[in-house]
């Protein structure tokens, strides 16, 4: 598919996008525990986020479980081993994969990490930190523009949360993320959770890390739950967003308008109802 072909796809199969985000709300990422209330009642959901990786066997059970999912709703492809960062050359046999998802599923956007997980083709189930550094920044533009060129599309890319910072550091976060979506010509999938857990876990300003990213730079947002822990917080999505994070999303959304937000829960995952009550409650909120 070409890419004015999946540009104009993209435009004609996204309501979304012509919609006001607090009208809209919150779509929710997919789990599997949630198939059957999805399938039998066809909740009123504005749409879901899949994990990619899960689906990438097209003769499977799961695989045609999101076939008749997608009938019902306009779904997001997220990704968890693109690996961009790593030193390894791009996995063309998974971006490969990743193709052929897009042109079955039809997916509103591809997205995945700002990050690696990859070192001599072996995989780390983590999404790993880097140095906020010039030299990692070309890095990260050189390998997405690659990407792009292969998926003929453009990436989405989540900023990620992380308990490390390096000796090399040389940019400020907020400023690393958005130099990396403009130089590349990649969108930002912003989670304000992870703002807010490296806020807090690195001492720097959330909200001056959002006046750094352009409106423009971010297609997507998340939100999730994270875990306190003394005075640190781990990014564990097993709890609804807490204050904090609906402070800093009530701020993203008069920045980022009409901007689909996905809400993540990975750990203790409630059951649907409880999903649909906490999203109606943030909902309230914003
Ligand atoms: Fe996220």
């Amino acid at each position: 598919m070409q890419k004015s072909q999946v540009e104009e796809l993209l435009n004609k199969s996204n309501p979304l996008k012509e919609q006001k985000v607090r009208d809209q709300c919150i779509g929710l990422g997919l789990r599997r525990s949630h198939y059957d209330e999805i399938l039998k009642n066809k909740p009123p959901v504005s749409h879901f986020e899949f994990i990619s990786d899960n689906f990438l066997t097209f003769n499977s059970y799961d695989f045609s479980l999101l076939e008749k999912i997608r009938e019902s709703y306009p779904l997001y492809a997220h990704g968890v081993a693109l690996s961009i960062g790593s030193d390894d050359a791009l996995n063309f046999e998974y971006l490969k994969k990743i193709k052929e998802l897009y042109k079955r599923i039809e997916p509103l956007a591809i997205s995945d990490h700002l990050c690696w997980s990859s070192i001599g083709g072996h995989y780390s189930h983590d999404l790993l930190p880097f140095p906020l550094s010039k030299k990692m920044k070309k890095h990260f533009v050189e390998k997405i523009q690659k990407a792009q060129e292969f998926l003929q599309t453009n990436l989405v890319l989540e900023n990620i949360s992380t308990y490390v910072r390096f000796n090399s550091d040389e940019i400020p976060e907020g400023d690393f993320v958005a130099d990396v979506a403009k130089q590349s010509g990649c969108k930002i999938l912003l989670d304000v959770n992870n703002v807010f857990v490296n806020s807090v876990n690195f001492q720097f300003s959330a909200e001056e890390y959002i006046d750094s990213i352009d409106a423009n730079l971010v297609d997507q947002i998340h939100i999730a739950g994270a875990k306190k822990v003394d005075d640190f917080y781990i990014d564990d999505h097993g709890s609804a967003p807490n204050d904090d994070v609906i402070g800093l999303l009530r701020k993203a959304l008069n920045k980022y308008k009409n901007v689909p937000i996905h809400f993540e829960w990975d750990t203790n995952i409630p059951s649907f109802d409880q999903m649909l009550k906490e999203t109606k409650k943030i909902c309230q909120q914003i």
